[in-house]
């Protein structure tokens, strides 16, 4: 064995041959949100099992928070390779000229996580997906984030105390319309700039899951929280096609089972996260919480499912019926 190295050392030497060792493929994996929360921790997983099952020929960096692109910037960083991965919420879809993914944004279309499956793991979930090959994407997995409640500094019990509140919303018609069936006045705003927003009174109020809330200290700058989960907000994992399909078989093959395992964490995840949040927001002592009674949320959400049939003509009357067809009927008030 020795003799057979040094015999190779010795042809190194004489030949000026050097051992070439191969660059691991890079996956740079851009978003938004703190580490600590479900997209955050499923990000890092996926690095962790991504870098494990190929035994280190592709290698991971996530850049959370919006460090290396904010939420429009990423998407064009993904389509010019600049990232080779992204996870941005379904409600940011609308821009790229997918705008059936604003289905996930109506109002009280899922009532449960066990509803929302039935449509991110069945047919419905994977047409849906499959819309985005056109624009040069490809859609790997949903992952779950979970169920979004209004904060302002008043209480929102009732449509009426929305009236003449600049809401900040993410890139989405329906969530636009959203806003303004309760008489609010949405404002698109990138998810990097809302706390400042809301701490300054450029906006007044905001909706998102309580991990993303606690984790961006929203809850400092508010006053009143209210949980309503009136919407889902979640995921879908997206690279850029030409990139994914130009990996080596073999390669692709164990991200894929790294992406499955990542989807399965985040799911698993999404509502205790969620939970504990809502818990540490609650010890904070910073925002006074509000429940509902049976009678405001149905008056909430009387308010709000007539945005189902306001926005059929841009997302499509069958796709929303198809989706009442899995579920328990969302319009059931
Ligand atoms: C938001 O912009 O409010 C969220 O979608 C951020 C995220 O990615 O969860």
């Amino acid at each position: 064995m020795k003799l057979k190295h040094l015999f190779l050392g010795a042809l190194v030497c004489a030949f000026g041959m050097e051992t070439v060792v191969a660059e691991p493929i890079m996956i740079k994996f851009s978003h938004v949100v703190a580490v600590d929360t479900p997209k955050g921790k499923a990000a890092e997983y996926f690095k962790k099992r991504a870098e494990e099952l190929t035994a280190g020929k592709v290698k991971v960096e996530v850049y959370p928070n919006s460090t290396l692109y904010k939420d429009k910037e990423e998407v064009e960083a993904l389509q010019l390779g600049a990232v080779q991965m992204l996870a941005p919420s379904l409600a940011k879809f609308g821009p790229l000229g997918a705008k059936e993914f604003e289905i996930f944004d109506l109002p009280y279309i899922f009532d449960t996580y066990n509803d929302l499956h039935k449509i991110t793991k069945g047919p419905v979930g994977k047409g849906l997906l499959k819309k985005l090959e056109s624009k040069g994407l490809l859609g790997l997995a949903y992952w779950d984030n979970g169920f979004k409640s209004f904060s302002a500094n008043k209480p929102l019990l009732a449509p009426a105390d929305f009236k003449g509140l600049k809401m900040r919303i993410q890139s989405s018609k329906v969530l636009e319309a959203q806003m303004r069936a309760l008489g609010a006045l949405p404002q698109v705003m990138a998810f990097s700039e809302v706390y400042q927003a809301l701490q300054t009174g450029v906006v007044d109020g905001t909706e998102n899951p309580i991990s993303n809330l606690y984790t961006q200290k929203m809850h400092e700058v508010q006053k009143h929280l209210t949980l309503t989960n009136h919407g889902y907000l979640g995921y879908a994992v997206i690279v850029n096609k030409k990139f994914w399909e130009g990996l080596p078989a073999d390669v692709r093959a164990q991200l894929e089972q790294a992406m499955e395992e990542s989807t399965n964490h985040a799911n698993q995840i999404a509502k205790e996260e969620n939970d504990t949040a809502l818990e540490k927001v609650r010890a904070s002592g910073k925002t006074e919480v509000h429940g509902l009674t049976a009678e405001q949320r149905a008056a909430l959400k009387k308010a709000l499912i007539p945005v189902h049939q306001e926005m059929s003509g841009r997302i499509g009357k069958e796709l929303i019926e198809a989706i009442y067809k899995e579920t328990s009927d969302p319009t059931k008030i």
